[in-house]
């Protein structure tokens, strides 16, 4: 697996490599969940295709100064893991690298962005959106991997590609679980034990939720009260938000059957971590 740090050397780079080129976008601090989108990625990229890696802590999403010192970077990990899991090439761009002391564009979507995470954390996909704009023009993928845990940057992501009209597929994977149903994310390891201990209680939840759909339950009003108090009670929980939307739209519903793609959305912080979690709510 090759390491490249300069943006014109992996830009140089790809256009010479054998496609498809897949590309996993990523902030580092690597864990099993971006280990299966490597691995998906090499699947689709087949075994004559290149699979590309990008490791870049991005200031321009952080909402405080805080939360980014928090954000841990063990690159000799993910580098390892990245190796392990598939990957040809690793982009690891310096943050100066990747923004010019002086730069001045912005790639802003301006729909999407403004429910769920975006009301919460205000500008926060304008850098999501800004950087894999950068990262998709440097490494011009042809396929490109998203978890679906982060839902709502899928779909942003989705129409930044026919927006903007990158010849990319995007393609969505399954989020990725703990055995007890925690979705995987870089953050869980900030949990003290004890929440840890009850951080299965919002996937149970929303679990909860689907299986009220299952058995009939068509009132959105209904289901977001049942969710709501069932978050409400897990020790050391603080709700953001719980919706019910559109899955492709993300606009909010008042019934289930109002769509053919409803999902249920919600994040909480548990202390002074802050989780995302969401499940289809597609009737069987
Ligand atoms: O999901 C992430 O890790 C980041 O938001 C992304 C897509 C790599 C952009 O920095």
């Amino acid at each position: 697996m090759k390491v490249i740090e300069k943006p014109a050397l992996m830009q140089q780079a790809c256009r010479q490599v054998a496609r498809p080129l897949a590309l996993v976008a990523t902030m580092g601090a690597l864990h099993k969940g971006h280990a299966a989108l490597i691995r998906h990625a090499r699947k689709i990229a087949g075994p004559q295709g290149t699979v590309a890696v990008s490791v870049f802590l991005n200031p321009k999403q952080f909402n405080s100064a805080q939360d980014l010192k928090l954000y841990p970077q063990p690159f000799e990990a993910d580098k390892a893991l990245c190796e392990e899991a598939g990957a040809d090439v690793l982009f690891h761009p310096s943050v100066e690298d990747i923004y010019l002391s002086d730069h001045s564009i912005n790639v802003e979507e301006t729909k999407l962005a403004r429910v769920l995470c975006g009301v919460s954390r205000p500008g926060h996909f304008t850098g999501v959106a800004t950087v894999v704009t950068k990262i998709f023009n440097i490494v011009t993928p042809d396929k490109v991997v998203f978890g679906e845990k982060d839902w709502q940057q899928l779909a942003i992501v989705r129409r930044l590609v026919s927006d903007l009209n990158f010849p990319i597929e995007v393609i969505g994977y399954p989020t990725v679980r703990e055995l007890d149903y925690l979705a995987m994310s870089s953050r869980n390891t900030r949990l003290s034990s004890q929440e840890r201990a009850v951080s299965p209680k919002i996937y149970a939840a929303l679990q909860q939720a689907a299986e009220q759909v299952s058995s009939g339950e068509k009132k959105v009003a209904v289901l977001l009260a049942a969710t709501r108090a069932s978050l409400e009670v897990i020790p050391g929980a603080t709700i953001d938000y719980v919706e019910i939307m559109n899955e492709e739209t993300l606009e909010p519903i008042s019934e289930i059957a109002q769509v053919s793609k409803p999902r249920l959305f919600v994040a909480v912080k548990l202390g002074e971590t802050r989780l995302i979690d969401n499940i289809s709510l597609h009737a069987v």
